[in-house]
C-alpha cells in the first residue's frame, strides 16, 4: 500500500471504503470490539460514551438513525435506552456482524446498506440523527450528505456526529512521538488516498474539513450549531486505537462531536 495526496470523487471514495471496511471488518470487531461493547455507545477512542457526555438528547420514544452504523453497538444503545434506532452503512460485512451481534444479545435493530449520501429513507423521519466516527470523513459530496440529514429530520432535530479532530490532519498517523510532529498544511484539503501499488487501485480515500468548514457546511443547511465537544483523554485511560495514545491524547485533540439543531 502507498498514500498520496489527490482529488477523488464521490464514486471513487465510495468504492475503495466500501471494499476496504469489507476486508477489514473482520479485523476491526475482532480487534475493537470488546471496547466498543455489544451495547456500548462510544464516541471516539478516548473512551467517552453517550452515557457521559449526553449529546444527543432524549432518545427514549424517539426515531434515531445512526449513519455509518458499522455493527450497530450505538444503535443497540439507543435501543436498550428506549429509542427506536435504525443503523445505515456502506459495508456489507460490517451489517453481517451487526446481525451477528443482534443475535447474540437479543437487542436487535433493523439496519440496511447504503451511503450516506443518498438516505433512503422519507423526509422527516427522525428525531435525532448521529454518526459516531461513521460515514462523514468518508464522503466527498458532503453538502449532499448534511442536505439528506436535514432532509430526514423532523423540527424540532438533532445531528450529532464525531469525526477525527480536524487539526489531527496536520499530523502523520503516529501514535508515538512522531505523531506530535506537524508535516502538513491544515488547510490542504486534498484528500488522503492509499493505493495497491502493484494494480493502481484505489484502497482507501479520507477526505478532510477544517473546523469552520464543518461550521459554515452546517449553517447552510439549516443547523444552529449547539457544541463543538473535543473529549480530554482520561489520565488513566491507556489503550492505543490506530493513530490515537496517550502520547498524543494528553497534548492535542484526537476527536471532535458537533451537536447541532434543526429548529422548529
Ligand atoms: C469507524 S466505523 C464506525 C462505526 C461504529 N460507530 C464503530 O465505532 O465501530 C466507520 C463506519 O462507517 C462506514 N462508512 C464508510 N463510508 C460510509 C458511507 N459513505 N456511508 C455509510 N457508511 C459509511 C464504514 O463501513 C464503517 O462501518
Amino acid at each position: 500500500m502507498s498514500s498520496v495526496r489527490r482529488s477523488a470523487s464521490e464514486a471513487e471514495s465510495r468504492r475503495a471504503n466500501r471494499a476496504d471496511w469489507d476486508r477489514y471488518a473482520d479485523e476491526y470487531q475482532a480487534t475493537h470490539g470488546d471496547f466498543l461493547g455489544d451495547i456500548g455507545f462510544l464516541w471516539g477512542p478516548e473512551g467517552h460514551t453517550e452515557d457521559t457526555l449526553a449529546l444527543l438528547g432524549q432518545v427514549a420514544g424517539r426515531d434515531v438513525l445512526e449513519v455509518g452504523s458499522g455493527a450497530g453497538q450505538c444503535s443497540r444503545w439507543v435501543r436498550a435506552r428506549g429509542g427506536r434506532p435504525v443503523g445505515l452503512d456502506l459495508s456489507f460485512r460490517q451489517l453481517q456482524h451487526a446481525r451477528r451481534i443482534d443475535v447474540e444479545t437479543g437487542v436487535e435493530v433493523p439496519s440496511v446498506q447504503g451511503t450516506a449520501t443518498h438516505l433512503p429513507f422519507a423526509d422527516a423521519s427522525f428525531d435525532v440523527v448521529f454518526s459516531s466516527f461513521g460515514a462523514l470523513q468518508f464522503v466527498r459530496d458532503i453538502d449532499q450528505a448534511v442536505a439528506d440529514v436535514a432532509r430526514v429530520l423532523r423540527r424540532p432535530g438533532r445531528f450529532a456526529f464525531s469525526i477525527t479532530h480536524p487539526t489531527r490532519w496536520m499530523f502523520p498517523d503516529d501514535p508515538g512521538e512522531g505523531g506530535l510532529v506537524a508535516e502538513q498544511s491544515y488547510w490542504d484539503a486534498t484528500p488522503y488516498v492509499e493505493v495497491d501499488p502493484e494494480t493502481g487501485d484505489t484502497l482507501y480515500v479520507e477526505h478532510h474539513r477544517t473546523i469552520g468548514d464543518w461550521v459554515r457546511l452546517l449553517h447552510r443547511h439549516g443547523f444552529t450549531l449547539v457544541d463543538i465537544a473535543e473529549p480530554q483523554w482520561p489520565s488513566d485511560h491507556d489503550r492505543v486505537w490506530g493513530g490515537w495514545s496517550r502520547t498524543r491524547g494528553m497534548l492535542t485533540p484526537g476527536t471532535a462531536i458537533y451537536v447541532a439543531d434543526r429548529l422548529a
